[in-house]
């Protein structure tokens, strides 16, 4: 069987996962697409630092020419983070024709136009499920099964670390500075979590999320974005005695010909739906004009769940590159699943 060989670069929170879900998940990626994938390379900042992976053979370096000069490399998976290098690192990576998989949502909202262009002049894949809701196969949801329907509104909480925040003062009375340390010891939250908490991640994905269900793409300057920093314990008790609770949301609505949208802290009631998702977990709410509403809800962010995203776009990569060399298409995907549950 053939085998594909990625590229990693950062192996931080989800560089992790992403390695032991390759690792991990063989057989059943092999099933599908008919080849095996294995990381030749990792790029990180400081290669002495002590890993919790194991990563056996795998060349690890500081030298990104190390993957971007490989032409066996076909799949790179950033997961550094930041807008830069991260865009001039794409940027050479797209030209020197290997496809990328990213969660990198400063990137995407800011670049992610450009890049595609870059991407679709060297007929590589750019991919970016991940960059959205953590583990929520979101923006596939949308542009798979809201293709016939109007998108009218997009809202939701897409952002785990301050979900995880606002979760621990209403429902442990924790202070907010304990909750955001707790939130980045475990993975949460950004490296510098200004943007985190400010409603700035959030208002990212907002940008990714106009674009997928609206086809437009707004900037941050369209956007009133506000975040949880001066949400205080009482606050949020004063929410609960009136059965409200504090959520950031995000929301975007198609207005006439534009789209409005916004993030910041709101009382949601007790009773609907978004006041029960609670921790890292994320929601998104899709209102469709034939469909109505459609609520998809999953871990927002954590190492694994965030893999599972960047592994299902490796997947669909290879399944590209699989119909560009052997004309083999994957188009029907319950077929698909049929026919690997027959071979076992
Ligand atoms: P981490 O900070 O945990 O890891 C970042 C990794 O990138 C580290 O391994 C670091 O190396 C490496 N790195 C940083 N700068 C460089 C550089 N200049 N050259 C080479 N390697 C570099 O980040 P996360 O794993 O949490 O996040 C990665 C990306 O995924 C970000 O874009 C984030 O927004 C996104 N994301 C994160 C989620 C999460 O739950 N954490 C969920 C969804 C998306 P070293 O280890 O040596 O310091
Ligand atoms: N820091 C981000 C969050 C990671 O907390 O939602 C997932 O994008």
């Amino acid at each position: 069987m053939n085998t594909i060989k990625i590229g990693l670069i950062g192996l931080g929170t989800v560089g992790t996962g992403v390695l032991q879900m390759v690792m991990n998940n063989q057989d059943k990626v092999s099933n599908i697409t008919g080849q095996n994938l294995s990381v030749k390379t990792i790029v990180v900042h400081d290669v002495n630092k002590p890993r919790n992976v194991d990563t056996g053979d795998i060349t690890v370096t500081d030298d990104l020419n190390a993957i971007i000069d490989d032409p066996e490399i076909k799949i790179v998976v950033e997961v550094m983070g930041g807008v830069h290098p991260a865009k001039e690192i794409i940027f050479k990576l797209l030209n020197a024709k290997k496809h990328v998989v990213t969660a990198n949502k400063d990137l995407i909202a800011s670049a992610g136009e450009e890049l595609a262009a870059i991407a679709r002049e060297n007929h590589c894949d750019l991919m970016y499920e991940a960059s959205v809701a953590g583990g929520i196969p979101i923006l596939r949801t949308i542009v798979n099964s809201f293709s016939a329907d109007n998108i009218i509104e997009v809202k939701g909480i897409v952002n785990g670390t301050t979900n995880y925040i606002l979760t621990q003062m209403q429902q442990h009375h924790w202070k907010y500075e304990d909750a955001l340390k707790k939130a980045q010891e475990l993975g949460f939250a950004e490296s510098d979590p200004t943007n985190d908490v400010a409603g700035i991640d959030a208002a990212y994905k907002m940008i990714i999320l106009s674009q997928f269900s609206f086809g437009t793409h707004i900037t941050m300057d369209d956007m009133a974005v506000e975040g949880i920093q001066n949400i205080q314990l009482s606050d949020v008790k004063q929410a609960a005695a009136f059965g409200y609770t504090i959520k950031l949301l995000g929301i975007a609505r198609r207005i006439n010909d534009g789209v409005f949208a916004e993030v910041g802290p709101v009382l949601v009631p007790l009773d609907h739906p978004l006041a029960t998702i609670n921790n890292e977990n994320n929601a998104v709410m899709v209102t469709g004009q034939a469909v109505g509403d459609t609520l998809f809800y999953g871990p927002g962010a954590g190492g694994l769940p965030t893999a599972n995203s960047v592994l299902s776009d490796i997947v669909s990569v290879t399944k590209n590159i699989v119909l560009k060399t052997t004309g083999n298409s994957f188009n029907n995907f319950q077929a698909e699943v049929s026919s690997a549950a027959a071979s076992e």
